[in-house]
């Protein structure tokens, strides 16, 4: 399709210098920086040639609603996820029907299966972080704060997720656990330092051997038949086998499903966590305020929480700081590309009543990252973090902000929106909040130098969720005794 004939109403077209490739190059360098400088030439909607496929960029948050909430036959998010499944995962489900597979998904993670969620990845986190108290002794041990943070969460993830060794559990069980959830994120690790490249198709052919192997050590970690004998499995578990098995999938196709919904689930969570610690031990008035939230709202409750086999969600909602603190962590480092793909000629009506022509097989992408996330226009000093920027005066949440004197709907999108918003938000905020809690009850931490700057973002991670840094932080940590 010849895109030089542009039609009437069409976004404004940038081909970049190159043929074909278009402006592959810097958008795959750093997607940021490109669109914005894409952004101050054209506007909040454009059109640019990216490695032979048209993506109209849309950055305006007015009109974000219009094309989360649209119909699934006009834009769809479904071609993306597919093509990407592929790519990186290996992985194809002919009779694939993704709206059916959601609506299996969705009450196993939300609703009334939430709490057994949340209890399992309490007891998890409490088996990964405090199991073996002998294990470091008394005195500090140092790590770098992502691995710490991602090994904690992915490992407990995985296990509340894709089971654990015994049930009840026993102190030689919770071991097993430990080793064998270090492992399968240890494994895991390996890969995703290698998923940008992997999606982008640009692995040198070395690094295309060691993402084989990776791939079918994971491959046999999280084989159904190993799973098989695996205890407290959760119902999103045994239902997403069963929908596998229902649609005939090989035994093979269905241990690279599950290494997908690893990443999927897991990908994200670590990282976050990571940046949060992070900027609590570098602001220390966010800390305290946090400790003060703590000591009124969980160490102070009926029952102090050393004795609580799980935070209640009464709890876990009374926490409009640490609440704070996260959604400013995320409005500073998730980043994904919310895409869609045109399924027909339409008409994209803006919020401003501009209307643009789409043409049917472009790709529609969404970028909150740069608007609404990192606009100065509607947050004061947005490089920075502000720990009660999400809070009121007395101390609610604050929901109100503005861009052109109007109130945004859209104005933090870590979770995506509309039809395909994140499944997983309420259990991952529940598990990041436990995870918080958790460490900040039984554990000193804090950074080897106290002069360390918070890193540079790895710039090649923009579009795939949560950012990750360029270099670890190190960190040094002991039980409280
Ligand atoms: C900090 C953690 C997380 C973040 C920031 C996050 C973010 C996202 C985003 C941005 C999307 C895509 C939205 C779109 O394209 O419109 C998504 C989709 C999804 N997420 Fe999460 N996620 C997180 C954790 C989780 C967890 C823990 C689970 C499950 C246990 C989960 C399950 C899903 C599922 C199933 C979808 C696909 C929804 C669909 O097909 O419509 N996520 N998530």
């Amino acid at each position: 399709m010849l895109k030089l004939d542009r039609r009437p109403g069409e976004p404004p077209l940038d081909l970049g210098s190159i043929p074909w490739l278009g402006h592959a190059l810097e958008f795959g360098k750093d997607a940021a920086s490109f669109l914005t400088r894409m952004k101050e030439k054209h506007g909040d909607i454009f059109t640019v040639l990216v490695g032979g496929r048209y993506v109209t960029v849309l950055l305006d948050p007015h009109s974000y609603d219009t094309v989360v909430w649209d119909l699934r036959t006009r834009l769809d998010f479904h071609p993306y996820a597919i093509f990407l499944m592929e790519r990186i995962f290996d992985l194809q489900l002919p009779n694939f029907n993704p709206s059916e597979e959601k609506a299996r998904m969705k009450p196993t993670l939300m609703h009334k299966d939430l709490q057994a969620l949340t209890e399992a990845m309490y007891t998890n986190l409490r088996t990964v972080l405090l199991g073996d108290s002998t294990e470091g002794g008394s005195g500090w041990q140092e790590k770098g704060l992502l691995e710490f943070s991602y090994s904690s969460l992915l490992s407990a993830g995985y296990l509340t997720l894709y089971g654990v060794e015994a049930s009840p559990r026993t102190h030689e069980s919770q071991a097993l656990d430990r080793d064998h959830s270090a492992d399968v994120f240890r494994t895991f690790r390996q890969l995703d330092l290698m998923l940008p490249k992997l999606a982008r198709g640009s692995l040198s052919v070395g690094d295309k051997d060691h993402a084989c192997s990776v791939k079918s050590r994971l491959w046999k970690l999280l084989s159904p038949a190993g799973l098989a004998s695996r205890a407290d499995r959760s119902s999103w578990l045994e239902s997403y086998l069963r929908h596998l098995e229902e649609m005939g999938v090989s035994e093979d196709m269905q241990a690279r499903a599950l290494v997908l919904q690893l990443w999927a689930t897991q990908g994200n969570m670590g990282p976050t966590a990571f940046w949060l610690l992070l900027f609590l031990l570098k602001n220390p008035e966010a800390l305290d305020a946090v400790h003060a939230e703590l000591k009124r709202i969980v160490w102070q409750a009926e029952k102090p929480v050393l004795q609580m086999t799980a935070l209640p969600q009464k709890i876990l909602d009374s926490m409009p700081v640490l609440d704070s603190v996260l959604n400013e962590t995320l409005r500073l480092t998730a980043a994904p590309f919310i895409t869609r793909e045109v399924m027909a000629d339409l008409a994209l009506p803006m919020a401003d009543r501009r209307e643009f022509s789409l043409r049917r097989g472009d790709r529609l992408l969404l970028f909150p990252f740069l608007s609404p996330q990192k606009d100065p226009e509607i947050y004061t000093e947005p490089e920075v973090f502000k720990y009660n920027r999400f809070l009121n005066p007395d101390g609610s949440e604050k929901k109100d902000f503005y861009k052109d004197g109007k109130r945004l709907k859209n104005y933090n999108m870590p979770w995506g929106a509309g039809h395909n918003q994140c499944l997983g938000k309420s259990y991952a905020i529940n598990s990041i909040k436990q995870f918080v809690v958790l460490l900040l009850t039984h554990f000193d931490l804090e950074l080897v130098s106290e002069d360390t700057e918070v890193p540079e973002f790895d710039l090649s991670r923009y579009g795939f969720g949560l950012m990750q840094p360029e270099e670890d932080v190190p960190i040094r940590y002991r039980t409280r005794l």
